[in-house]
């Protein structure tokens, strides 16, 4: 397993499980179980995605101990609005069922959100929290919020895929010295990523599927990348991706897919 080390100090595994849309109870539960299973150790859920007590639950069945994964979850817009951060992050911990998250994000730039993350630098200081980040932030959302920090953002967690490279955003976020994460990688539920023609035509040369062409795409470019899968099967593939090497023709391939297209929400245009 690649990790990344975040700008302070701690280290992040590069692949996680990406839980968005998954259902709470038996979904989660055996989607978190087969992922650790299978080697993952970091696992990305949200709030919102309503899902934390099955993470959890997973995570305890899976007998690995808590602090050989990494766990991400984030703050939901309505409790920044409402200047809620501190309620809402013990509420998560409590789902969750654990003393600690490894990371913890505002989930999407609103109103509220420079109160939100002194907050979240409190809870980071009472060590609750082993590291904060952003998610869903575009360069103008990263230069309001940057003057309120103390403690620096250690991720921007963005949709990114071969449709939508970000190179712009990705080099920007590195320049402030955070790491991107991506979400959708595999072009989102019901794109049309995965059957896109190049993403076939490299995976048969090394004998992968489009999804672990652009999962192995992103560990290349050192981008931090959570599928999601409800299936064993396909979680299991999603993971065996540290076999194989893309040439630099082939990375120069995939990067040229790219269509700024978003599969999910814009940042710049999101009304929830
Ligand atoms: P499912 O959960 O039914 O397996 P993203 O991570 O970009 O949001 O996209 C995930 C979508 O791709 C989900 O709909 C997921 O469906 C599907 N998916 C995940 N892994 C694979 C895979 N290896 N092959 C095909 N489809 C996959």
């Amino acid at each position: 397993m690649f990790e990344v080390k975040l700008n302070n100090g701690v280290a992040i595994p590069q692949l996680g499980l990406g839980v968005f849309q998954t259902r709470d109870g038996a979904e989660t539960v055996n989607a978190v179980l087969w992922a650790l299973e299978a080697g993952y150790r970091h696992i990305d859920t949200a709030m919102i995605y309503g899902n934390e007590k099955s993470v959890g639950q997973g995570m305890r069945e899976s007998g690995i101990a808590r602090e050989e994964i990494f766990l991400t979850t984030k703050l939901w817009n309505d409790d920044i609005r409402a200047g809620r951060a501190r309620e809402a992050f013990e509420k998560s911990l409590s789902d969750l069922g654990t003393d600690y998250v490894d990371l913890y994000l505002i989930h999407w730039p609103v109103e509220g959100m420079e109160r939100a993350w002194r907050e979240m630098e409190a809870l980071y200081r009472e060590g609750r929290i082993r590291a904060i980040g952003l998610s869903n932030f575009h360069p103008g959302h990263l230069a309001q919020i940057e003057k309120e920090m103390t403690v620096p953002a250690t991720v921007n967690q963005i949709e990114c895929s071969p449709y939508l490279t970000q190179e712009p955003l990705i080099a920007l976020c590195r320049q402030k010295g955070m790491a991107v994460e991506a979400w959708s990688p595999l072009g989102g539920t019901g794109g049309s990523l995965l059957s896109d023609e190049t993403l076939a035509r490299v995976g048969r040369k090394y004998g992968k599927s489009p999804a672990q062409v652009a999962i192995r795409w992103q560990l290349q470019r050192g981008v931090i990348v959570l599928p999601k899968s409800t299936h064993r099967e396909r979680i299991r593939q999603n993971i065996d991706v540290f076999d194989f090497e893309l040439s630099p023709e082939d990375m120069a391939a995939i990067d040229a897919l790219n269509c700024n297209r978003h599969f999910g929400s814009n940042p710049d245009h999101f009304d929830f």
